[in-house]
């Protein structure tokens, strides 16, 4: 945006907010007050910097500086703009409806109404529409998400998430693997605030990007290489941050329900660990599958892969490979069921 633009919209009270890394400016988001609601203006992040949760952090602490509805507008080719939105649970609305909007809130000229589409927040659709908050329902679909937790690029666990997920592709099932390592997230800091807002209003950062992955993915791959006897500390961390899908009651010690519960949502654990003896591999696999089952996944299977140390060593076992190919199919196969 030229200088001049970006003085015309600070005078018209479009605040700017930015994320900062090392020094370095990655993202800048504006937020204008516009009476009885509130417009998310001007959304960059730095091409490099993409796909790493900016976005999603920058969206929720403007999110969180407004009580009001909020629209956001953009352009209607800009399908992965308006796509993260959505992620986001924002959702477009109808073309009338639009029209309405930006010419009420925003000083546009009427062509670029024509090529624009608004996309409105939960709040908004609830106020204006009578609409449930749909902000934490949660319908899963028929698609896998694989979380990889080593530090390691190119390493072992990315080598047979790899292959996993091109045992579900075969099985016709869409898959999408994550590493943890490129999303920019902290641990739980046990606010507590989820208990109430029902999602994760503590921390804003790169989960808010998997949280709708989670929630949309019936199945769901969980692994880790060992790492003293346990899972890696991403594992550990991403694993904390899934208490916002718990429901308490108010007793000590707290009952809990989990809100993915009863969705027949199923998961299969790897662990991978550099000794060959069962008692190294630690807790690997019980630190996975206890708080997947907590949260309501069946384990429809686990693999625990040793004696791999070296850097994507575990290539060379075509067995092992063929393994991880067919547990990933057998995944998909069994979300038909
Ligand atoms: C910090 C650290 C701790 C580890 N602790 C264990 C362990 O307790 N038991 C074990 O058998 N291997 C351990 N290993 C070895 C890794 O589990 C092994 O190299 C694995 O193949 C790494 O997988 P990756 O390539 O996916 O990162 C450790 C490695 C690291 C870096």
């Amino acid at each position: 945006m030229p200088a001049e633009e970006l003085s015309h919209e600070i005078e018209d009270d479009v605040d700017f907010w930015g994320f900062e890394k090392e020094g370095r400016l990655l993202g800048v988001m504006g937020i204008q007050d516009r009476g009885d609601v509130t417009l998310i203006r001007h959304a960059y992040v730095r091409s490099r910097s993409r796909k790493q949760g900016i976005g999603a952090a920058l969206l929720l602490y403007l999110e969180r500086l407004t009580e009001k509805p909020i629209l956001v507008g953009t352009w209607k080719d800009a399908s992965w703009a308006i796509a993260f939105y959505e992620k986001n649970g924002y959702i477009l609305l109808s073309d009338e409806e639009k029209n309405r909007r930006l010419r009420k809130y925003w000083s546009i000229p009427e062509r670029q109404i024509e090529t624009s589409v608004v996309l409105a927040n939960p709040k908004w659709a609830e106020a204006r529409l009578g609409m449930k908050n749909k902000s934490t329902s949660i319908c899963p679909e028929g698609k896998i998400l694989g979380i990889g937790g080593s530090p390691r690029i190119h390493g072992n666990s990315d080598v047979l998430l790899k292959h996993m997920l091109s045992g579900v592709q075969q099985a016709d099932v869409r898959a999408e693997g994550i590493q943890l390592r490129d999303i920019h997230f902290q641990p739980c800091i046990g606010c507590e605030k989820c208990r109430k807002d029902k999602r994760c209003t503590g921390i804003n950062d790169g989960m808010h990007l998997l949280y709708p992955k989670i929630t949309k993915s019936q199945g769901l791959i969980l692994l880790s290489p060992t790492h003293n006897y346990n899972v890696t500390a991403w594992m550990k961390a991403f694993i904390d941050r899934l208490y916002c899908f718990y429901k308490f009651d108010d007793q000590r010690p707290r009952g809990w329900s989990s809100r993915l519960a009863g969705q027949k949502r199923k998961a299969v654990i790897v662990a991978v660990c550099e000794q060959k003896n069962k008692k190294d591999m630690g807790f690997t696999i019980e630190a996975m599958r206890l708080p997947l089952e907590a949260l309501g996944y069946e384990i429809i299977e686990e693999l625990r892969v040793f004696g791999i140390f070296d850097r994507g060593a575990v290539k060379k076992d075509d067995q092992m490979l063929a393994k991880a190919f067919n547990l990933g199919r057998r995944l998909a196969i069994s979300l038909r069921s």
